[in-house]
């Protein structure tokens, strides 16, 4: 079943759990070959054009290891001042020339819709890579895959599960996306924690609670965090706040830290962020204090954008049936630990 080949994947709305159920299949699959002990040459000669026209780490190079260890090379352009779009160049034209030149896109651009304006004019499958405070879909799959995969080991399922979202839900396009995807499973509660001038967009409330869902409003985090078994923790979107006065709410800001999870979550909450977390003095994020304890999955998450990107590549491209059957250990990996 080739469900997403030749198709962009520009948000979660487009989505399915059959889709889903059917990429995270290949992703695991693939951890081998994420983690560098097995080889692949299943993208030998593909070309990848990743385009990031925003900040970026994670999302930029897991793009581009997913791609390279597939066996595919990639070829890169990074912020608006080094591209011809600096020159007056539309996003138009150059979807149409980096079509002839990669035979997949990855955008991020820090406008809202930027990314599906491209891909009308690209030949070639695009993925969004984040479009400003819109979607960030491959965000919202490494983190269902990282929510299912831990509790798969504890027997719990997502359907009927408490998600407790906190932080800039306003402005942080993961937690629009991450909402929206969970809201294919049965019966989640929802907890939305925020300072009241960042709260979580009217439009994925309604949408989620027409899926059928409750979602609870909170400011305060001790209230919002107990009873979750998911803690998603967000940074306050700076480089997007605008014209968001947080000066006037700074009695609301506050930080996901030891003392508050000690009290008030469950003793098997996973603790979630997309990273990167603010860890400057003063910050209102997720706390390093947290670093030891044992519910705190952000790296395990970070790491598992390999498998999921990679799914999405061969998903793209058409090549589900053929994951596997080239599989060779990597000689050089044996060094590894
Ligand atoms: C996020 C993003 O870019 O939206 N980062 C990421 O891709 N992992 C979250 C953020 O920047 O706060």
């Amino acid at each position: 079943m080739m469900l997403l080949q030749g198709k962009h994947i520009l948000s979660v709305d487009q989505l399915n759990l059959t889709q889903i159920r059917s990429l995270f299949s290949t992703a695991e699959k693939l951890e081998s070959v994420a983690k560098g002990r097995v080889t692949t040459h299943l993208l030998d000669g593909a070309i990848l054009a990743n385009m990031f026209f925003e900040a970026s780490t994670r999302t930029r190079m897991s793009f581009h290891s997913a791609f390279a260890r597939l066996g595919g090379d990639i070829c890169d352009t990074t912020g608006f001042s080094f591209s011809s779009i600096s020159k007056g160049e539309s996003l138009a034209d150059t979807a149409r020339v980096i079509s002839e030149y990669a035979d997949v896109i990855v955008m991020r651009h820090p406008d809202q819709g930027a990314v599906a304006d491209f891909a009308k004019h690209a030949s070639i499958p695009v993925i969004n890579g984040g479009d400003g405070p819109g979607e960030h879909p491959t965000q919202a799959l490494l983190d269902l895959y990282t929510i299912r995969r831990e509790f798969q080991k504890s027997g719990q399922s997502v359907h009927g599960s408490t998600i407790a979202m906190t932080g800039d839900l306003k402005n942080g396009r993961t937690v629009h996306s991450l909402a929206k995807l969970l809201s294919l499973f049965d019966n989640l509660t929802f907890h939305f924690v925020s300072p009241n001038a960042l709260p979580m967009p009217a439009y994925i409330i309604e949408k989620i609670q027409q899926a059928g869902h409750q979602v609870k409003i909170f400011t305060q985090p001790e209230t919002g965090i107990a009873g979750a078994d998911v803690i998603y923790c967000t940074r306050i979107q700076q480089e997007r706040l605008g014209t968001d006065n947080l000066g006037g709410h700074s009695n609301d800001l506050f930080s996901i830290n030891q003392p508050l999870i000690e009290r008030y979550a469950k003793p098997e909450t996973l603790i979630l962020h997309p990273l990167p977390r603010d860890t400057r003095q003063g910050a209102f994020d997720l706390s390093t204090d947290l670093d030891n304890d044992s519910r705190l999955k952000i790296f395990t998450q970070a790491a598992n954008g390999i498998p999921v990107r990679m799914a999405l590549f061969i998903h793209c491209l058409g090549l589900e049936s053929g994951v596997g059957k080239d599989f060779q250990p990597a000689a050089w990996a044996e060094s590894k630990s």
